[in-house]
């Protein structure tokens, strides 16, 4: 990480009143999250489409929901990194400051986030698939499998995006108007290749912002970022916050 880099953009975040963070899996790999396109991707031991597409879950609901209850077993021992809590820290530094995250995990409200906008659901919640209800069900494992509702009986399915599906439009318009009003985005730890969560940087360019990418390689975005860190966002993000808080101490 080049200091010259550092301090510019630092200078730069001190004046921004307005600041969005987009996030992908990289966020959470630190705290022992796997992500889903890296060598031990998920998506490289399991074929997406005969685990998260409405089409698997009609066909085999009990082998979807074995595969989300072992995930959500992972994850629940899990705790926040010093990312998510940077990030979370941020909300009382910037007048106006929000998360758009691609993760289903929680984990950055877990590390105190408040304006989280889940793009893709969250895996603790779970949704009637007749009537639509979403409910947050923390037990683990579930007790029973495939979990029905308590009300009709219909199956509950996880309340996350599958492959095919669109995104719910009020959670994408209130991301789509966080990225054309910042003035910094941040882009952390996502191979934007996921459309349309992919396009909120491009968004948030063409409405002036300047954008900021975190991540262990570069992606299909680094050449359009202003800048680019390259590394672990649990070690990144905080040089750039006690950088940051030097800079603005009164
Ligand atoms: P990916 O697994 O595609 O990408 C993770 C990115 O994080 C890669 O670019 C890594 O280089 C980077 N990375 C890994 N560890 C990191 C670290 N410690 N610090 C910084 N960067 C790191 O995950 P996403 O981009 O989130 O959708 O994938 C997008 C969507 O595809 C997911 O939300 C999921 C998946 O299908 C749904 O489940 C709906």
């Amino acid at each position: 990480m080049g200091e010259y880099q550092v301090e510019e953009v630092v200078e730069f975040l001190a004046g921004a009143g307005r600041v969005a963070v987009l996030t992908g899996a990289g966020i959470s790999a630190e705290s022992g999250v796997p992500t889903f396109r890296g060598k031990d991707g998920l998506w490289k031991q399991h074929k997406a489409e005969t685990l998260a597409t409405p089409e698997a879950f009609e066909r085999d609901p009990k082998l979807v929901w074995e595969w989300y209850d072992w995930r959500r077993g992972l994850i629940a021992p899990v705790e926040p990194n010093a990312g998510h809590r940077v990030i979370a820290g941020w909300e009382r530094l910037f007048g106006e400051m929000a998360v758009i995250t691609q993760n289903v995990d929680g984990l950055h409200a877990k590390a105190g986030s408040q304006n989280v906008v889940e793009l893709h659901g969250n895996i603790w919640k779970l949704r009637c698939t007749r009537e639509g209800t979403v409910e947050e069900v923390r037990d683990n494992p579930l007790p029973h499998i495939p979990p029905v509702c308590p009300n009709c009986g219909s199956f509950l399915r996880p309340h996350i995006v599958w492959f095919g599906e669109s995104l719910d439009p009020v959670v994408l318009d209130r991301a789509t108007d966080l990225s054309e009003s910042c003035q910094v985005m941040f882009v952390i730890g996502t191979s934007a290749v996921v459309h349309p969560a992919a396009s909120l940087p491009y968004a948030a360019a063409r409405a002036g912002a300047k954008i900021i990418e975190v991540n262990l390689e570069p992606t299909s975005l680094t050449p359009h970022a202003n800048f680019f860190f390259p590394g672990k966002a649990g070690e990144i993000l905080p040089v750039l916050d006690r950088q940051l808080r030097e800079w603005t101490k009164p």
